[in-house]
């Protein structure tokens, strides 16, 4: 069976590579020459464990190739994975342009029977517009074929997505087409051996399960966020709430780990698409829209944190913070939404100095924060950054600051040597917490 693979991005790149290394031809198509120059070479343009080796492999073994011949993918392929991006739009609404762009591209080349299938988050009801759009198309073109198009949403998570896509929590398919299903259970077959449970549905089912469990982990994220708020106030310990909440296997330890707010290219944009779908479809998703504002009263109350332990008057005129991890979460150099930079931009308002570092996430930082670049400094390692500096900010949980140094980090900072660990990673660590004015979330007494 060939596979093609529309979309390079996160999402296109580890489900083409996964699919190769089950042995499928796959074609990864993108319209970025530059990418698939490098692609093709076998260097991954993202930073994703395990990701590159597996590209290197399908490419050895044949399996897996890249091109920006959009003509020769469709025609060549029985299965078309659209996995484009469908950034937010400033209203909040899906930007389906790529996804258009894409759909009329293939209808432009279909030369015989094949099947759609959408793996990108998309606007409910959109993968019957686009099975009415190509299908209408054919039809008026008097071809003697049609073509399916099925829903199948995509639940990996950055920074470990290339075991997400070999072992899946779960498989959904949306499409009434059995010829589809049948095309799609061929495709998951090793998956679907090992148990994986698959759900089919149809497509406007599969693409609401897709929001509707972004939206959720959102809820629970925001909910533990504003509970690790009260626990400050009123003494109470967050982490311990968490465990105490998540031993009710009906409402699980995951997604309780309270912290600076969610972010990354999915909770946020996700969040906003439904509660505008939402809004198209007069009903007002209240519950999401509170995760939404709460998230965004979160990142407010961490700057309001560092600012009341370090300013001179609500200032941090003279001050120096180093703020450790850009990137959204650990293991991702993705910076796209990431709270740290929100958080970054009310220090450097309020006149702070800011030294950064992040095992990955600088080279996106410099590229995408331009606007940032003269406010603050690069630099190479944790203990860089922190020196002389009046506080740490730990913004995401990479593992190595676990190993770090810090007696002789602190020994080389000034002032109270404020640690605000907005991950909580050392929140049982009273080692680490005599060597800093420490502060965590949810984690201690307000004075
Ligand atoms: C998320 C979902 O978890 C995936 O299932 C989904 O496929 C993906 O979005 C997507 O739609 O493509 P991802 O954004 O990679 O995956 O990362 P998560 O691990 O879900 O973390 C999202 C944000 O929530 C991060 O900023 C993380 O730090 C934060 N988070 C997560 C918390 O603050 N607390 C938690 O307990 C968990």
């Amino acid at each position: 069976m060939n596979i093609g693979i529309m979309g390079t991005g996160y999402v296109g790149l580890v489900h083409g590579a996964v699919l190769s290394s089950y042995g499928f031809n796959v074609t990864c198509m993108d319209v970025d020459e530059h990418k698939i120059k490098q692609l093709a070479a076998g260097i991954s343009p993202i930073y994703e464990p395990g990701l590159e080796q597996l590209i290197q492999r399908g490419i050895e073994s044949g399996t897996l190739s890249f091109t920006s011949n959009a003509q020769q993918v469709v025609q060549t392929s029985d299965v078309i994975f659209i996995a484009v991006g469908t950034p937010s739009k400033k209203d909040g609404s899906a930007d389906l342009s790529y996804v258009r762009s894409v759909v009329q591209t293939i209808s432009n080349h279909l030369n015989g029977y094949k099947v759609v299938v959408c793996k990108s988050t998309l606007p409910i009801g959109s993968s019957s517009r686009i099975a009415e759009q190509l299908n209408g198309a054919l039809q008026a073109s008097g071809a003697s074929f049609r073509v399916d198009v099925a829903s199948n949403p995509e639940f990996l998570r950055q920074g470990q997505a290339v075991s997400d896509a070999l072992s899946p929590s779960r498989i959904v398919i949306g499409t009434n087409s059995d010829a589809a299903k049948q095309m799609l259970q061929r495709i998951y077959a090793t998956q679907i051996e090992r148990k994986v449970p698959v759900l089919y549905t149809n497509a406007e089912t599969a693409e609401m399960v897709k929001y509707a469990a972004n939206s959720f982990l959102a809820v629970k994220i925001s909910f533990i966020n504003e509970l690790a708020l009260l626990a400050e106030k009123v003494g109470a310990n967050i982490d311990d709430i968490a465990e105490g909440m998540g031993l009710d296997s009906r409402i699980s330890p995951h997604f309780l780990q309270a912290g600076p707010g969610y972010g990354g290219s999915c909770f946020p944009k996700d969040t906003e698409a439904v509660v505008d779908i939402g809004k198209r479809n007069g009903e007002d998703l209240l519950v999401v829209q509170a995760a939404i504002q709460a998230n965004k009263k979160q990142k407010q109350k961490m700057i309001t944190k560092i600012a009341s332990r370090l300013s001179f008057n609500g200032k941090l005129r003279g001050r120096t913070v180093a703020v450790w991890g850009l990137s959204f979460k650990p293991d991702t150099d993705d910076i796209r939404d990431a709270p740290s930079r929100d958080i970054i931009q009310g220090l450097v308002d309020l006149g702070a100095t800011v030294k950064v570092y992040c095992p990955q996430g600088m080279r996106q930082a410099r590229r995408l924060w331009s606007e940032l670049n003269g406010a603050i400094h690069y630099c190479d390692s944790e203990a860089e950054s922190a020196a002389n500096a009046d506080a740490i900010v730990l913004m995401t949980e990479w593992a190595q600051f676990r190993n770090v140094d810090l007696a002789a980090i602190a020994s080389n900072m000034r002032g109270n040597r404020a640690m605000f660990d907005l991950r909580n990673m050392f929140a049982m660590n009273t080692d680490v917490q005599q060597l800093f004015s420490y502060y965590g979330v949810g984690t201690y007494s307000e004075p």
